[in-house]
């Protein structure tokens, strides 16, 4: 049995950039406490993965991303008509396709599996992650 006091790590906050310079469907990857993070602003939204897709490890943040596709059919099962949904978009991992829900993280076929988050923060008109 160990006894003390518990250690309790701060974590580095890293300046991304400033907002004038984010522009909208972009992204930057940086490095927060020496893992690679990715940073996306999207519909004006930010947002920070880690970089490591939960198949395989792969650089996920530096695949593409894109609005998520829709479609209607029928009672049938027929397509009626196909879409696009521009307020959200996937993520997809450059090694083998893995898909994951942009504002969430979470894959898209089971949210079980969600890519760890960082905590994105606007001040003074600059963008800064931290964990
Ligand atoms: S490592 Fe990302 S899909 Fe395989």
């Amino acid at each position: 049995m160990t006894t003390g006091t518990p250690t309790v790590q701060a974590t580095k906050r890293v300046h991304v950039g400033s907002e004038a310079e984010f522009e909208e469907g972009s992204r930057k990857i940086v490095e927060v406490d020496g893992k690679r993070v990715g940073v996306f602003k999207y519909r004006g939204k930010y947002r920070a993965y880690l970089n490591v897709c939960l198949h395989q490890g792969g650089p996920v943040c530096e695949g593409k991303y894109f609005p998520r596709t829709t479609a209607e059919v029928n009672d049938g099962g027929e397509l009626i008509k196909e879409g696009s949904d521009f307020d959200s978009a996937h993520l997809v991992c450059p090694w083998h396709g893995w898909e994951y829900d942009l504002a969430t993280g979470e894959h898209v076929a089971d949210s079980s599996y969600a890519l760890k988050k960082y905590t994105v923060t606007i001040e003074d008109g600059d963008v800064y992650v931290q964990q």
